[in-house]
């Protein structure tokens, strides 16, 4: 019984190619798990690489310390660049872009004048628009305004106008926020452009990361899972036997 178990064992592992090691690496299995956060997994596939998170079920390992993810009450999976939280919405990792949204709880947006940072710029997709402080309320040439509250109990209102049309006097332009090309087109073709300011806000915008990524797609063609030594935070390429240096195929430990 146990002999025919141990040769059962023994075709089975041959056929599946693994070298003398009876067990998957538990770095590599990790990695290759679904990231747990509400319904994050559908934003971003299994492998998150560059990308990782402690309470997401990714630890340090699966990717690269500046590209932290974590999990904001339980559902929404966030992103945080410098001192700014941002929702992620969508990713596409292949052209390394990540979607993310300011949280807009009638708060104003916290992504006032971002233009990225060493690890992430705005994709061309990305296009930026000015809000004004007008001291005429209802300044008539306002295309579409936001109120939100800049602080407990002071509200705020901002004006976005035609790119045509400049604005009137009493306006001044107090810093602009990014938004998708398409969301700021259909902003200022909209009729309720009150509610297409909001969507385009909710739409978020495109960022794209910045990694070294020859390393990588070394790793990923050897069958690999990229990933890092989480100490020294080099790169490891982590495979079915244990991490190599840089691809499954290296003779490196
Ligand atoms: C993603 O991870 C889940 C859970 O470990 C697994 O069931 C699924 O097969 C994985 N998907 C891929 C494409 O590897
Ligand atoms: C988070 O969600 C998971 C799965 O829905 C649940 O098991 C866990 O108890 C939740 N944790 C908290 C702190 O709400
Ligand atoms: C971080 O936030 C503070 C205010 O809370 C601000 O003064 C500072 O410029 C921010 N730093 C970055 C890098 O955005
Ligand atoms: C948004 O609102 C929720 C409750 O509605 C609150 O828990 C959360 O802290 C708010 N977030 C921000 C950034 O204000
Ligand atoms: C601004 O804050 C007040 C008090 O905290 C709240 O009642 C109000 O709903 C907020 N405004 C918006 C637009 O959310
Ligand atoms: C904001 O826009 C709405 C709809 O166009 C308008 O009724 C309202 O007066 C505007 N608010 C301000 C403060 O300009
Ligand atoms: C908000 O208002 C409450 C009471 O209205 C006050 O205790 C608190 O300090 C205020 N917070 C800020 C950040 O202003
Ligand atoms: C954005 O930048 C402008 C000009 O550089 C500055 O006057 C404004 O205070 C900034 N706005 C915010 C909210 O940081
Ligand atoms: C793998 O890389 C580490 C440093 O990241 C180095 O210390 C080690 O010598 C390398 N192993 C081989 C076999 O090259």
């Amino acid at each position: 019984m146990s002999i025919s178990l141990l040769f059962i064992s023994f075709v089975v592992f041959s056929l599946a190619d693994l070298p003398s090691c009876f067990s998957i690496d538990q770095q590599y299995e990790k990695c290759l798990s679904a990231l747990s956060c509400g319904s994050g997994s559908t934003v971003f596939p299994n492998i998150t690489y560059p990308f990782w998170g402690t309470n997401i079920n990714k630890p340090k390992y699966c990717g690269q310390s500046p590209f932290k993810l974590s999990c904001k009450n339980n559902q929404t999976l966030a992103v945080e660049i410098g001192n700014l939280t941002l929702r992620v919405l969508s990713t596409k990792l292949e052209n390394q872009i990540i979607t993310v949204a300011s949280w807009l709880n009638g708060s104003c947006p916290n992504i006032w004048n971002f233009s990225g940072n060493d690890h992430y710029t705005l994709n061309p997709s990305t296009k930026k628009i000015d809000l004004f402080d007008c001291s005429d309320r209802h300044p008539s040439s306002s295309l579409s305004n936001i109120s939100c509250n800049i602080s407990n109990n002071s509200q705020k209102t901002y004006h976005v106008f035609r790119p045509s049309s400049s604005p009137p006097q009493g306006c001044t332009k107090v810093g602009n926020i990014p938004m998708l090309e398409s969301a700021k087109n259909a902003l200022h073709q909209s009729n309720d452009s009150n509610q297409a300011l909001k969507t385009a806000l909710d739409q978020g915008f495109d960022l794209r990361y910045n990694i070294k990524n020859q390393i990588c797609q070394a790793c990923t063609i050897s069958n690999g899972i990229c990933g890092s030594e989480s100490r020294s935070e080099s790169f490891r390429c982590l495979c079915k036997d244990k991490p190599h240096n840089s691809s499954c195929n290296d003779d490196q430990g």
